[in-house]
C-alpha cells in the first residue's frame, strides 16, 4: 500500500480533532503582545492558556534586549552544533548562570527541552541498566524511554510502593555494571500535582539509583528563589539531574540539565540531539541570560503568580468546581463529560465571555473526563480573575447538568 494513502486513512488519535477544529480548538492563533490579554479571531480575550508564568515575555526590558541582540548578532550566529562550530562565550556564560540559579555545580544548555531530555535519557543509560519512570510522565520522557537501551519499567503515578516494587525488582537483577535511573516530574503539567520527590529520594537509602527530574513547570515558579520543585519540597540536593526548560517561566526556547561536572562532561559528548543539531541562536542565549537575571531580581513576580493562583483556585472551589489538589500554579478544572462538553465549554468561554481557556478530553485523557487547564500568570489582575470566575459561574448549568447526566447514566 502506498504510504501516503495509508496515512490519509489513518489520521491518528488526534487527527480528527485537528482537522475538524483547526484554527479554533487546535492551532488557534492568539495574536498581539504575549500577556493576559490577547486577541483571538479578532476578539479581545483574557488568556489562561499560555505558560508565561512570570509575565516576562513582553517585559519592556526584555523586548529591548531581544531587539538589541537581534541587531548585534542576527539569528544565524553561531552556525553549527556547539561541539563543532556553534559555541560562544554567551552560551558558556548562560550555563554558569543556570548552575548558579539552580545551586548545582554545572549545567548543559539544550536546544529544545523535548529533544534535549529525550536524548539525555537515551545517553544516560545503556543495555545493562534499568530505567524506571512515572506512568504520567510527559511525552518527552516516554519518547526518551523508547530510545533508551535499558530495561524499562513504569511505576504508578506518584505511588511510592509501586516505585519500590520496581526498584526491588531491578536491584535483584543487577549485574556488576548495571545502574538504575528513576525519572519523574517536578510538576505534572496537566494536573499540577508535584512529584513525590522527598519520598523518592528517601528510597536511595535502600536502593542504588540516580534521580532525573523534569521540572518544566517548576523552574522559575516554585521554591523561594525559583529553583524549582526540589527547593519547594526541601529536597533539592537529592535530585541528581535537574531538567528545566525556558519554554514556560522564561517564555523562550531552550532548556538545560544541571548536575555534577563528570555527568555534564559525559553528556556534552554523548547527547546526540545536541551533537548533531545547530546550536541556539545568539539572541536567544543573550535574552535567556537577561531573563534569568530579571527573574532573580524580581521575586515579587513569583509572589504575584501565587497570589493569583490562590485567588483563582479559591473562586473556582467556591463555585463548586473540582480543581484537584494541585500544588503548583497549574489550575485544572476537572469534570465528567464528553469531548463535546469540552469543546462547548471552550466555545462558550471564548464567544460569550471573552475568556480563552483550553481543555482536553478523550483521547488525551480517559473517556468521560473533561479537563480544562488554566495557567495563571503574574500579569493577571484581580479584574481578569473576577471576570473569569463570572464566566465559570455562568457556564455552571452546562458543566454540571452534563456531568450529572454522566454520573447517573
Ligand atoms: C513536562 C515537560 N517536559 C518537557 C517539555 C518540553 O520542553 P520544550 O518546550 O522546551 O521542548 C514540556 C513542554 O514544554 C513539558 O511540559
Amino acid at each position: 500500500m502506498d504510504l501516503f494513502d495509508k496515512l490519509e486513512g489513518r489520521p491518528g488519535p488526534l487527527g480528527q480533532f485537528t482537522a475538524d477544529g483547526y484554527g479554533y480548538y487546535t492551532f488557534p492563533k492568539l495574536e498581539g503582545p504575549i500577556g493576559p490579554e490577547m486577541t483571538f479571531n479578532g476578539k479581545d480575550m483574557i488568556v489562561w492558556s499560555i505558560n508565561d508564568y512570570l509575565s516576562i515575555g513582553n517585559h519592556p526590558e526584555i523586548r529591548k534586549v531581544d531587539a538589541e541582540a537581534a541587531e548585534k548578532y542576527g539569528f544565524s550566529s553561531p552556525m553549527g552544533a556547539r561541539l563543532m562550530t556553534g559555541n560562544s562565550d554567551e552560551h558558556e556564560a548562560l550555563e554558569r548562570e543556570l548552575s548558579d540559579f539552580m545551586h548545582k555545580p554545572q549545567s548543559l544548555l539544550l536546544n529544545y527541552g523535548y529533544q534535549g531530555i529525550m536524548s539525555v535519557i537515551h545517553a544516560l543509560v545503556d543495555r545493562n541498566d534499568f530505567l524506571i519512570y512515572d506512568e504520567l510522565s510527559h511525552a518527552c520522557i516516554v519518547d526518551g524511554k523508547q530510545l533508551a537501551m535499558a530495561e524499562k519499567s513504569v511505576f504508578k503515578h506518584n505511588d511510592i510502593e509501586s516505585l519500590e516494587k520496581q526498584l526491588k525488582r531491578a536491584a535483584s537483577r543487577m549485574k556488576p555494571n548495571s545502574s538504575i535511573l528513576v525519572v519523574t516530574e517536578g510538576v505534572f503539567g496537566m494536573t499540577g500535582d508535584l512529584g513525590k520527590l522527598k519520598e523518592i529520594i528517601a528510597l536511595k537509602e535502600k536502593y542504588p539509583f540516580r534521580l532525573l527530574v523534569d521540572d518544566a513547570h517548576g523552574f522559575g515558579t516554585l521554591g523561594h528563589d525559583g529553583s524549582g520543585a526540589g527547593t519547594q519540597l526541601g529536597c533539592h540536593e537529592g535530585i541528581d539531574i535537574y531538567f528545566g526548560t525556558f519554554a514556560k517561566a522564561v517564555a523562550l526556547i531552550g532548556a538545560f540539565v544541571a548536575t555534577e561536572p563528570r555527568v555534564i562532561e559525559f553528556l556534552k559528548a554523548n547527547t546526540r540531539s545536541q551533537i548533531f543539531a545547530k546550536s541556539l541562536p545568539m539572541p536567544l542565549v543573550v535574552s535567556a541570560r537577561a531573563r534569568l537575571k530579571l527573574i532573580r531580581e524580581n521575586p515579587q513576580w513569583r509572589e504575584k503568580l501565587w497570589d493569583n493562583t490562590h485567588k483563582l483556585r479559591k473562586g473556582l472551589i467556591d463555585l463548586g468546581y473540582n480543581v484537584l489538589p494541585s500544588e503548583s500554579p497549574v489550575t485544572p478544572v476537572l469534570t465528567a463529560g464528553s469531548t463535546e462538553l469540552c469543546t462547548t465549554i471552550m466555545r462558550e468561554m471564548r464567544e460569550e465571555h471573552g475568556v480563552f481557556v483550553s481543555g482536553v478530553a478523550y483521547p488525551v485523557v480517559p473517556k468521560g473526563i473533561v479537563l480544562i487547564r488554566l495557567i495563571p500568570m503574574a500579569g493577571h489582575t484581580d479584574e481578569h480573575i473576577q471576570k473569569t470566575l463570572k464566566a465559570f459561574e455562568a457556564i455552571k448549568p452546562i458543566v454540571f447538568q452534563s456531568s450529572e447526566e454522566k454520573m447517573t447514566a
